[in-house]
């Protein structure tokens, strides 16, 4: 993977939430660029401090290919509206969350390019979390055949995972990103300053999904989150995250930023190897999600946060392997200590699991997804494996429920 790095230290504010603005953190942060193949597409991912300008991206993109079209939702059009400046820039503002992650959100989209006059060349930038990015870059790649696509990534979870990697989509008929394409931005940019006014379920869910990735990349990086945890006074959030865990976290940057570009080079350099997910390497980024959407879907889309079902999942995916010897019992205490240190709901059977036919059909639906081979990723000695199609008996220890 070709990488060229800028390492500079920085003194910068950032607000503790947009109400609070100015709180003054001085840290030492370290710039990344690191750039990636995926197939045909090449993306860069800048991880920095602060937001980009229009000037930055615009000087991204280079040349005369930047007619801009800035996308958000209503929690981050104020992120926008900082990005823009004094520029005259169409801003197109949809309704926040995943409940409006559907095609009425894509054709808002389409229509405010055409009424901003932009052609193929115009330059889509969606400025937000998963769903804005999943939307723009979804919308950008049937605008006209395809346009450019920038992302400025201002969640968590949107760092670690839905900004890189070129999965598109939106929600129909029920069914969670049924429509969708493979279309990776440009240019996704991580402003650490952009997560200060993130609320703290938002974080959490955040955490979950570099947890997975620790998991699959190394116990080095698995120590690295449970330090990150150690920090705070008590070394665990059993009652839930502190209310000082973004400014806390904020200011001490590095840590953060040093996770982010783990989590960001481990997933690219996966999706390098299997842009489309045709083969069995990407597919290892679904630890915790089997289990974890059917918990999802059970508990009723929208009332657990994701990340809260992929840290169940992943517990579950522990019981598996043990079950099948294939990881380390110490490896997968270390992985349950880490996850209770985020005060994650582990147990079973889940308070919100519903029944257990419920539950077996929520599983059987995400086999569907995957043309009729339901797998299970599972902690490995070190890294992680698939493992296939399981019986009921197994099913029925693990989510610690009698299956009819
Ligand atoms: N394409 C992929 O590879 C991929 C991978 C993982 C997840 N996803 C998708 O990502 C979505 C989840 O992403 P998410 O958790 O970022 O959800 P999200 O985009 O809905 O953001 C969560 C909430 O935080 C708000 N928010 C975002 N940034 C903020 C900020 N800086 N300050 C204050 N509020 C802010 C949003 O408005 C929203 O209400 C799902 O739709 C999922 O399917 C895609
Ligand atoms: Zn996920």
């Amino acid at each position: 993977m070709p990488e060229d790095k800028r390492r500079f230290n920085v003194a910068y504010r950032v607000g503790i939430c947009r109400f609070m603005a100015d709180a003054l953190f001085c840290t030492s942060i370290t710039i990344e660029h690191l750039h990636f193949n995926f197939g045909v597409f090449k993306t860069s991912a800048h991880i920095m401090p602060n937001l980009p300008g229009m000037e930055e991206i615009a000087g991204d993109f280079g040349g005369n290919f930047f007619k801009p079209l800035l996308i958000c939702d209503t929690n981050t059009e104020y992120l926008a509206a900082k990005i823009r400046g004094n520029a005259n820039i169409p801003v197109c503002t949809l309704e926040a969350g995943e409940s409006h992650k559907d095609w009425q959100a894509v054709e808002t989209i389409l229509r405010s390019a055409r009424d901003a006059g932009l052609g193929r060349d115009g330059t889509f930038i969606g400025v937000g979390g998963g769903v804005i990015s999943d939307l723009s870059a979804f919308a950008a790649s049937i605008y006209m055949r395809g346009c450019s696509i920038a992302l400025v990534s201002t969640t968590l979870l949107g760092m670690v995972d839905a900004s890189l990697g070129g999965k598109t989509g939106f929600d129909l008929f029920g069914v969670k990103n049924i429509v969708g394409t493979f279309f990776p931005a440009r240019h996704v940019y991580m402003p650490l300053e952009g997560l200060a006014s993130l609320p703290l379920p938002e974080w959490k869910s955040g955490m979950a999904e570099l947890i997975k990735t620790a998991i699959l990349d190394s116990d080095d990086f698995i120590g690295e989150l449970a330090a990150l945890a150690a920090a705070f006074p008590h070394g665990s959030f059993s009652d839930g995250f502190p209310p000082d865990f973004a400014s806390r976290t904020l200011a001490a940057g590095a840590e953060l930023s040093r996770c982010v570009s783990r989590a960001v080079r481990f997933k690219g350099a996966i999706v390098e190897e299997d842009p489309l997910e045709t083969g069995n390497r990407r597919v290892l980024l679904n630890l915790g999600h089997t289990f974890g959407h059917a918990l999802e879907s059970t508990a009723g889309l929208g009332t657990i946060s994701h990340g809260e079902a992929v840290a169940w999942g992943i517990a579950r995916s522990c019981d598996l392997a043990l079950i099948l010897g294939v990881c380390p019992p110490q490896r997968t205490e270390r992985i349950r200590a880490l996850l209770a240190a985020y005060g994650y709901e582990t147990a079973v059977p889940h308070p919100r699991m519903g029944s257990s036919a419920a539950f077996i059909q929520a599983l059987s639906s995400d086999k569907k997804k995957r043309s009729g081979n339901l797998s299970f990723i599972v902690p490995g000695e070190k890294s992680a494996q698939a493992v296939l199609e399981l019986n009921m008996d197994t099913i029925s220890q693990i989510i610690g429920m009698e299956i009819q």
